[in-house]
């Protein structure tokens, strides 16, 4: 049985149980803000005015609010009629836009899990972001993957993405065992509001695994800029294979003043002698108050929770704490 979905405009149309409030709105030609389209980075976030609705999957971007009418358009199932308070697009979000081809001019096999591929836009397509910002891959069942870009801006407008395995992944096992050089990706975006917005604040930036690579992107924009507040980097992974860019992170941080830099090990072997046990749990024996810091997480979603709730639990402001939370469908 169908439901009926009502806008602030009035404008109203018809939702399966089966499918998201955003994908019934696409179907029925109503376009409404969305970008990742898998609960991360809150583009769809609304709140629902009457009826009842459920969220299906990851809602991590949902995470940092008690409103329970707040709701991520891209993950809620409408279960009764419902009015929701969203202004409708006058054109198709990016995201329905027509993709773009960019070519792989390089691939680089940085450990067994994780690949640097490095892409280019014809000249009428180049890329026009904000370090910190990702994209979405269009694979060949028509779903779009997100992948943050890791680099700033370039000369030639390349851009490099840092894509981790996942087990049985249908777009992530291409990369690794099918994608050459000179293929063509379809690409759209840029996407996203995880950018650097702490000119004049002390800031801590946490990664997990691939989660390095919009933080680099940031970083290497900061290059550029001098910064008088300090700037505190954590790179977490289980094994020490996962800092595959541990030189090129050092290079920035004397490229850059301020910025310390500590990678820590969950699953420390007898020779390590850097920060081990959970990236969060590090930030916090380090800073017994974060009010008035500023805190950048990326990663998989339990690592981007368990780091907002351990650095609000120690005064940072929920307001000041940006995420990219790596999530799926
Ligand atoms: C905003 C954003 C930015 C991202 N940036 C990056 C990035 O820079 N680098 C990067 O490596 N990844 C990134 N991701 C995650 C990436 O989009 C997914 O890992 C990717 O879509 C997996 O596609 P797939 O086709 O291989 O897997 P699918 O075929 O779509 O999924 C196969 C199975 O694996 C599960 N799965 C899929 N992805 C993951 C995952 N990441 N962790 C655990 N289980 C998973 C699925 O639920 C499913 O069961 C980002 C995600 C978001 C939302
Ligand atoms: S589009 Fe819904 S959270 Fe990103």
């Amino acid at each position: 049985m169908t439901t009926r979905v009502t806008l602030a405009s009035g404008r109203t149309f018809e939702a399966r149980p089966d499918e998201t409030i955003l994908a019934a709105a696409t179907r029925a030609g109503v376009w409404l803000p969305s970008a990742c389209g898998v609960g991360s980075c809150g583009s769809c976030r609304t709140r629902i005015i009457t009826g009842e609705f459920v969220h299906r999957g990851s809602t991590s971007s949902l995470g940092r609010t008690d409103d329970p009418a707040a709701a991520l358009l891209c993950r809620a199932s409408a279960l009764t009629d419902i009015t929701i308070d969203i202004a409708e697009l006058s054109e198709p979000p990016a995201r329905e836009r027509p993709t773009v081809p960019a070519r792989v001019i390089a691939l680089k096999r940085e450990t067994e899990n994780v690949m640097r591929v490095t892409l280019r836009f014809p000249p009428f397509a180049k890329p026009d972001y904000t370090p910190g910002q990702f994209i979405g891959i269009r694979h060949s069942d028509g779903f779009d993957r997100s992948f943050s870009i890791a680099n700033a801006p370039r000369e030639d407008s390349s851009i490099e993405l840092h894509i981790g395995r996942v087990a049985g992944g249908a777009f992530t096992g291409h990369v690794f065992e099918q994608l050459k050089i000179n293929e063509i990706l379809q690409v759209n975006g840029p996407f996203g509001s995880f950018v650097y917005s702490s000119q004049q604040r002390p800031s801590i930036f946490v990664a997990g695994g691939t989660g390095i690579a919009p933080i680099r992107a940031i970083l290497e924009a900061l290059t550029q800029e001098i910064s008088s507040s300090p700037l505190h980097l954590y790179w977490g992974s289980s094994n020490r294979n996962g800092f595959y860019i541990d030189g090129e992170i050092k290079s920035l941080c004397a490229a850059i003043h301020g910025l310390t830099y500590a990678p820590v090990l969950s699953v420390p072997d007898a020779s390590w002698t850097g920060l081990a046990g959970l990236v969060h749990e590090a930030v916090l024996q380090d800073f017994a108050d974060l009010s008035g810091i500023d805190v950048y997480a990326c990663g998989n979603p339990h690592m981007v929770n368990a780091t907002y709730k351990a650095v609000c639990s120690r005064g940072a402001r929920p307001d000041r704490f940006f995420a990219d939370s790596f999530d799926h469908r």
